[in-house]
């Protein structure tokens, strides 16, 4: 359930309109709702029950600064991919030592400063990168937490880029190799072998690849068992979906009981770590785009809007359908069938396709489901400056991402002397 709803026609976040926001702030724009990222987050902590567990938020999914600042109150844990990532973490409040960074490709000096944080795990990839991790550690004498990430080989059944879990995927360590790999890390002296992690793909829908998954993985550390290599943690990825239209996915509660009832049918009492990034922020953010034109083609009517691919990539990326209403319900226009597109020069900018809508120059859109992998995947393609970011609470709002002025967006850029 998310904060937005109509009333008395008019789209609101919270208790404030959406076309106060449109006015006062400009589109395009982010909009995101504080008390839906809350619930959203509680859902998750709370379907535990007294399961040891804690959130590792997927950074990646959101990372403004006020949104990360909403979490490290909440005492959540981050789950990060850059030392950018941490960096941004670091400055919102969060606790380092509440943070595991994933990702396959963590460069020396990355590593570096997350030791010097001194961040809770390391999800490490692959042979190389625990002789890299044990080397910097050794500079300064430390030992280093880590999980190693298994590739369990289970169809995520989910787009193909965004699945992560198959043999022909870059992610892990392939689960019949582990064991030698965790034989490998035991050996390195800069290393404590502390968990084991997984992540099999993003939007899952169903519960039997997770399932799949679990019994994979609890399998192995079975397996670890009887190396006399023992765990104090497993670490579950993130992964589960969102309703962007007619998707039922598993409820928070559906997901954990079914993975509390493998964990106890293994009889294993490891406390779970998990990595959600969209089924908290997805649904708890808009983005708002004021339409300029209304185009009539042959075959299609287009409604070009202020915002693009460049601010919402998530359309032109993956084809993904995410729902456009109107901000105000009340148009006199007539209901007309719109592909709702973009000002960059390219066809694959749209925002949606064959929409059924009331609108005219003027009107703003809100394109829901927008708050996870939306500003975070932002561009300046054909020099657009990104779009602010609003955090509304209760009936007011703050801006927590100014809009990118030009200057800012040619920073750093030089014109060399062609004399
Ligand atoms: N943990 C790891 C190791 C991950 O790679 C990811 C997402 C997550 C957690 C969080 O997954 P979530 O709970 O958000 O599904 N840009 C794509 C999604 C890419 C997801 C990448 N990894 C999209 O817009 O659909």
């Amino acid at each position: 359930m998310d904060h937005f709803q109509y009333r008395e026609g008019a789209y609101y976040a919270e208790d404030v309109p959406l076309s106060t926001i449109a006015k006062d702030v400009g589109t395009p724009c982010y909009v995101y709702s504080r008390a839906t990222l809350e619930r959203h987050w509680k859902a998750f902590d709370q379907a535990f029950g007294d399961w040891p567990h804690t959130i590792y938020y997927a950074v990646k999914s959101n990372s403004n600064l006020g949104v990360l600042g909403l979490f490290a109150h909440l005492d959540s844990g981050f789950d990060i991919v850059s030392s950018g990532e941490l960096k941004r973490v670091i400055q919102a409040g969060g606790r380092p030592d509440k943070v595991v960074f994933s990702g396959v490709g963590k460069t020396v000096a990355e590593i570096r400063y997350a030791i010097e944080q001194e961040i809770r795990c390391f999800n490490v990839e692959s042979l190389q990168e625990l002789d890299r991790i044990n080397s910097v550690a050794s500079e300064t004498d430390a030992i280093v937490s880590i999980a190693i990430r298994v590739n369990p080989d289970v169809d995520a059944q989910t787009h193909p880029y965004i699945s992560t879990g198959l043999k022909e995927n870059k992610f892990g360590i392939p689960i019949a190799d582990a064991v030698q790999a965790y034989r490998h890390a035991e050996n390195l002296p800069h290393l404590h072998v502390s968990g084991v992690t997984c992540h099999i793909g993003s939007q899952l829908t169903s519960l039997e690849p997770f399932e799949d998954c679990f019994y994979r993985v609890l399998s192995f550390i079975d397996e670890l068992k009887t190396e006399g290599i023992e765990l104090d943690h497993l670490d579950v990825g993130g992964g589960l979906g969102v309703t962007y239209k007619d998707e039922s996915p598993p409820h928070p509660t559906e997901y954990t009981t079914k993975l509390i009832e493998c964990l106890k049918s293994h009889g294993c009492e490891l406390p779970v770590m998990i990595e959600p990034g969209r089924v908290i922020t997805a649904n708890a953010g808009v983005f708002l785009t004021e339409v300029q034109y209304i185009k009539d083609g042959d075959e299609r009517n287009f409604a070009v809007v202020d915002g693009a691919m460049n601010d919402l990539l998530r359309p032109a990326l993956y084809q993904a359908w995410q729902e456009i209403l109107p901000v105000n319900l009340l148009s006199a226009s007539a209901e007309r069938v719109y592909d709702i597109v973009g000002p960059v020069c390219e066809s694959a900018d749209f925002l949606g396709k064959q929409r059924t809508l009331k609108v005219e120059a003027g009107d703003v859109l809100a394109v829901r489901s927008a708050g996870a992998y939306g500003h975070v995947m932002s561009s300046n393609y054909n020099s657009r400056p990104r779009p602010p970011e609003v955090l509304v609470d209760g009936d007011r709002y703050y801006i927590v991402r100014e809009r990118e002025s030009f200057e800012q967006m040619i920073r750093g850029e030089f014109i060399p002397d062609f004399s």
